[in-house]
């Protein structure tokens, strides 16, 4: 019998996660099925129970309900433990379901394998304190990294985030926060952003002498032409500006593997999805 999988959101009609995992699935033979299932905000719960009832095998989850979803399951993987929010549901045995965080894998996996960027010993400047820098603070932390700032418009929220992660012990790398506009002369050798200004076509307000010679950036977010935190980074000599569709899809690789034991192969997958 066909397994059935799908992603949870709202709004859902321009998920392109299965686009992504029907590719997935054809590369590996796997007999899957994936659709996108539209949930009013208040019926996320119920929605997801009935998924799964009806013999689902497993959920990818999306803005609004990544920290519902985290509240809703019986056992939580370490990073999604740390990143507050799942965005990957895992049937158990006993209608039991387990939440995922495969975000900041699929950012680290995008950096270091699609793109040959070495954390080992780097300072990293990590913009934003939400949802989305929470949610891949923990594989960020386990990359080898030697330095992560976290700096966010508010202080609080990425001092918050900085003593969350304190006790992880994340191979000796040295975490603290600032806000935005204490950036001070440091340059960093990575800068990613995960603020949401993206959305409204801003970029943080950030001097470019964080960049260091030959630095990268890294957004978050994707679009069909360049991103506007991929414009800043360019235009003040960043060595490569990178936007969040690799991310987008070495998550969904995670969540595959979780489900069905393979890893498909991503670059054929990152291609596709660049040329439509
Ligand atoms: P998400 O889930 O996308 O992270 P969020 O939890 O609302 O969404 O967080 C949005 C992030 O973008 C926050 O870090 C926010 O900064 P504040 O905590 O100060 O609100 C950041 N952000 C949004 N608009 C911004 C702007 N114009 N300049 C800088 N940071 C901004």
């Amino acid at each position: 019998m066909t397994d059935r999988y799908a992603v949870i959101g709202h709004p859902i009609a321009h998920s392109k996660s299965p686009l992504i995992h029907a590719a997935f699935a054809r590369q590996t033979g796997q007999d899957l099925e994936y659709t996108r299932i539209l949930s009013a905000p208040d019926a996320f719960v119920d929605t997801v129970r009935c998924f799964f009832g009806d013999g689902g095998q497993g959920l990818n989850v999306t803005v609004p309900f990544k920290e519902a979803a985290w509240r809703l399951v019986d056992e939580h993987s370490p990073r999604a433990a740390t990143a507050g929010a799942v965005n990957t549901l895992i049937r158990l045995p006993g209608q039991r379901l387990r939440g995922d965080n495969t975000d900041g894998v699929g950012l680290v996996r995008d950096l270091a394998g699609n793109h040959g960027f070495d954390f080992a010993g780097r300072r990293v400047l990590l913009l934003g304190a939400g949802g989305a820098a929470r949610g891949v603070l923990r594989p960020l932390l386990e990359s080898g990294l030697a330095e992560l700032l976290i700096a966010n418009r508010t202080l609080d929220k990425a001092a918050a985030l900085a003593a969350a992660v304190a006790d992880l012990d994340p191979g000796g790398a040295t975490v603290h926060a600032c806000g935005l506009a204490d950036l001070g002369p440091v340059a960093f050798d990575l800068i990613i952003n995960a603020t949401s200004t993206g959305l409204t076509g801003a970029v943080p307000a950030i001097a470019p002498s964080v960049l260091a010679p030959g630095a990268w950036t890294y957004d978050m977010i994707y679009a069909d032409s360049p991103t506007p935190f991929c414009r800043w980074g360019l235009s003040h000599g960043a060595a490569r500006a990178i936007d969040g569709l690799g991310m987008l899809v070495e998550q969904a690789a995670e969540s595959f593997f979780l489900w069905r034991g393979m890893r498909p192969e991503t670059a054929a997958v990152i291609d596709l999805l660049r040329r439509r």
